[in-house]
C-alpha cells in the first residue's frame, strides 16, 4: 500500500544551510521513494500565530516556495500548496476542536514554555498567549488528518504535536466513526540519521542563535562571508588537525561523498591549513548550492510562476480534502435537509441479495468515471469526467456510506428510462453490503 508523507513548513524566516541539509534535502530525496505519495505544504496559518509582520509573512512565503522548487522538488510527483489555500483546514479544524480536551492542550510543550517564562518574569501565566498558540496542536492536526497521513517527518519538538493528533484522531473515530476509521493514525518519523548541522559558534545552525550560513542569500560571496567566521582551533597550516568533532568538517562532510570526505580527513591530519580548509568548504558547497540558487533566482524574479505551481497543488490537494471532508460533515450530523426516501427493511433484505456494482475506471481521454449498475448489468447512475481519480474516489466512498443522501449536488445522471425510486433501493442495499 502506499504510504502518505505529509509535512508543513512554517513560513516564517528564511531557509538557512541547516534547514536544506536537515529537512529539505531529505524530504525531497524521501519523496522520490516508490510507494510514497508526498503532501509537502506552507503552513501560513500557523506562522500567523508567531509573526504579525505581513510583509515578513508574504516574502518568507514566496522564499520558502522558491527554495523548495529550487532545490528539487517535483510538483507533479508532490502535492504542494499552501495550508491558506485549502479551506477545508479550517472547516476540519473545528470539528476536531470540539473533540480536543482543554487539559490536553494545557499540556503543550509550546503553550506551557510560555507559561514558564511569563511565571518566571511575575507576569499572568497567559500573559501574550493568544488562543492560536494556544490551539496550535488542533490546527496541526487537521493539516494532518485532512490527507489521513501515515507518516509525518517532523523534528523532534514536534513529536508531542502527532501524538495529540493520534489522541485526537482515535477520539473522533470513537465518537463519529459507528465502526469505522474515518481518520488514519499518524506516526511522527524522526530520520536520525540526517545530520543535525552545526552553526557558525558548533552550536545547532538556528536563527535563534544567529549563527546560520545562508542558503540563497547574498549569493556565493555570503556564503564565503559566512565560511569565513565558523569558528575552528587554534593550529597553524602545517600543525596536524583532528577532523573528528571540528564544525567545519561536518559542514563540508554533509556534501561530499565517502571518497572526498576521507580524503579531506587525511589533508588536515597531515597540516592543511584552516584557511585553505576553509576555501575547499566553500568550493565544495558552492558548487552543490550555485545552481540551485540561479534556479531560485530565476523564480524569485517570477513569483506569478510560483503562484500557478501552488494553485494547481491546492486544486490536487482540495480533490481529496473535499470529498472526504463532506463524509466528515456527514459523519457529524451537519447533513443535507432532505427528505430522503425512506426505504423498508425488506425491500433493503430483498436486494441486498442483488447488491449493484459499482465501478472507477479510466477512459482514452485520460479523465477518470465512475458508474453504479444494477446486479443484472442495467445502468443505473453514470458520472461525470474527473480530472483526478481521487475525487471519483471521494464520490464513489460517499454513494457507499449515504446512499441517496449522496445524490444532490452529485456530478452523475439518472440512466435513461430507470426510475428514481429503484436507484433508492439499489443505493440503499449499497450501504447496507457495507456492512
Ligand atoms: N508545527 C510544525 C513546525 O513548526 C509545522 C507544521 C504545521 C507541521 N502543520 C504541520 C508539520 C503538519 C507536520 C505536519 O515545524
Amino acid at each position: 500500500m502506499t504510504q502518505r508523507v505529509l509535512t508543513g513548513i512554517t513560513t516564517t524566516g528564511t531557509p538557512h544551510l541547516g534547514n536544506y541539509v536537515g529537512a529539505i534535502r531529505p524530504a525531497i530525496a524521501a519523496s522520490r521513494e516508490d510507494g510514497v505519495e508526498s503532501f509537502f505544504f506552507l503552513a501560513d496559518y500557523h506562522a500567523l500565530i508567531k509573526c504579525d509582520d505581513p510583509d515578513r509573512i508574504e516574502q518568507s512565503r514566496l522564499q520558502i516556495a522558491a527554495t523548495w522548487l529550487a532545490a528539487g522538488l517535483n510538483p507533479e510527483r508532490v502535492t504542494f500548496y499552501r495550508q491558506s489555500d485549502i479551506p477545508e483546514t479550517t472547516e476540519l479544524n473545528w470539528l476536531l476542536t470540539c473533540v480536543t480536551a482543554k487539559g490536553q492542550m494545557n499540556r503543550a510543550h509550546a503553550y506551557k514554555a510560555s507559561v514558564d517564562a511569563n511565571e518566571a518574569a511575575g507576569e499572568e501565566p497567559d500573559a501574550g498567549v493568544t488562543m492560536g498558540l494556544y490551539c496550535y496542536p488542533i490546527l496541526m492536526a487537521a493539516d494532518i488528518l485532512l490527507f489521513n497521513a501515515h507518516r509525518v517527518p517532523v523534528g523532534r519538538d514536534q513529536v508531542q504535536h502527532i501524538e495529540m493528533a493520534r489522541d485526537v484522531a482515535q477520539r473522533f473515530n470513537h465518537t463519529f466513526g459507528r465502526g469505522k476509521e474515518l481518520f488514519v493514525l499518524p506516526q511522527a518519523e524522526i530520520e536520525d540519521s540526517v545530520a543535525t548541522l552545526p552553526g557558525l559558534d558548533g552550536r545547532k545552525m538556528s536563527k535563534s542563535y544567529d549563527n546560520t550560513v545562508p542558503l540563497f542569500e547574498g549569493g556565493p560571496k555570503g556564503l564565503k562571508d559566512a565560511i569565513a567566521r565558523v569558528v575552528t582551533d587554534s593550529r597553524l597550516p602545517g600543525e596536524p588537525k583532528e577532523p573528528e568533532g571540528a564544525h567545519l568538517v561536518t559542514l563540508y562532510d554533509a556534501f561530499a561523498d565517502a571518497a572526498t570526505r576521507a580524503a579531506f580527513h587525511a589533508d588536515l591530519r597531515a597540516g592543511l591549513g584552516w584557511g585553505d580548509a576553509k576555501q575547499r568548504v566553500v568550493q565544495l558547497i558552492e558548487a552543490h548550492v550555485g545552481p540551485m540558487r540561479e534556479r531560485y533566482a530565476a523564480l524569485m524574479a517570477h513569483p506569478e510562476q510560483i503562484e500557478e505551481v501552488l494553485q494547481v497543488g491546492a486544486a490536487k490537494a482540495r480533490a481529496q480534502a473535499a470529498p472526504f471532508l463532506a463524509e466528515l460533515r456527514h459523519a457529524v450530523g451537519l447533513r443535507r435537509m432532505l427528505a430522503v426516501p425512506k426505504v423498508a427493511a425488506t425491500q433493503i433484505e430483498a436486494a441486498k441479495a442483488a447488491v449493484p456494482q459499482v465501478k472507477q475506471y479510466r477512459e482514452s481521454d485520460g479523465q477518470f468515471y465512475f458508474k453504479i449498475t444494477a446486479a443484472d448489468g442495467t445502468l443505473l447512475l453514470q458520472s461525470q469526467a474527473f480530472a483526478d481519480g481521487r475525487e471519483a474516489g471521494g464520490w464513489v466512498k460517499r454513494f457507499k456510506t449515504e446512499g441517496s443522501a449522496a445524490l444532490a449536488g452529485a456530478p452523475v445522471s439518472l440512466a435513461d428510462g430507470v426510475a428514481a425510486a429503484d436507484v433508492d433501493v439499489a443505493l440503499a442495499a449499497l450501504v447496507a453490503a457495507q456492512g
